[in-house]
């Protein structure tokens, strides 16, 4: 069964208060919250306060991906603050397992990513260790782009590796998700989808999330 994790990323910063609300009535299954630090990737946007914020105000759960650099520096605060799945870069981790093992050990999921220009053998040899691997699908740092064709591929080899290994592993992809490209991404062996300006740019958002479920499933 697929899963929309909703993108905050392209709501109205001013008002994120009620579009947590709107997410979690229109039905998205999860929240996913990018955490960009103006290096890692261009743009600035929240820190673990507002994950806190957002953590009293919602049955959702929590998708927290860091595009930071150091994460090893930052976990615990994003950790504190109520993540339900907390996303390191593969690119950004000194030592990405130790770091998973570390996520893990504080009682929530785990996982890693790579962007697209990173060959996903830098997951693979991680795998044990995460219980979700996040494959980008645009070059991060701002939503609505298109959707690159090579995360497909990604999310093939990573999603038959699991099978191999018997691992039960949630594959997320990350970026220029539509009605067309969901149905490529899921095709692939994604089951987790993340959503966003497909969500915000639609005039009606339930029936949207409706239509992205129907195309996947
Ligand atoms: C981009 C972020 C994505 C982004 C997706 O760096 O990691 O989560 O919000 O937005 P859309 O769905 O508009 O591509
Ligand atoms: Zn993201």
């Amino acid at each position: 069964m697929i899963e929309i994790a909703a993108s905050i990323l392209t709501a109205d910063f001013a008002a994120i208060g009620e579009a947590v609300k709107r997410l979690e009535d229109v039905g998205a299954d999860m929240l996913h919250i990018d955490v960009m630090d103006g290096c890692f990737v261009p743009p600035i946007t929240f820190g673990a306060q507002l994950v806190e914020a957002i953590k009293k105000r919602t049955r959702l759960r929590l998708d927290v991906h860091l595009l930071i650099v150091n994460p090893e520096k930052h976990v615990d605060d994003f950790i504190n603050a109520g993540a339900d799945i907390l996303t390191v870069h593969a690119e950004a981790s000194a030592d990405l397992k130790m770091l998973l093992r570390r996520i893990r050990g504080a009682g929530i999921r785990a996982a890693a990513s790579v962007n697209p220009p990173t060959p996903v053998d830098a997951l693979i040899g991680a795998l044990g260790e995460m219980d979700m691997a996040l494959v980008m699908s645009v070059n991060p740092g701002w939503g609505g782009q298109r959707y690159l064709p090579e995360a497909t591929k990604k999310i093939k080899t990573l999603r038959s590796e699991a099978v191999r290994l018997g691992i039960p592993l949630d594959i997320e992809v990350d970026g220029g998700i539509n009605v067309e490209t969901i149905k490529i991404a899921a095709g692939a062996g994604a089951n987790i989808i993340v959503v966003g300006s497909a969500l915000f740019n639609a005039p009606d958002m339930r029936s949207a999330v409706r239509r992205l479920k129907e195309a996947a499933n």
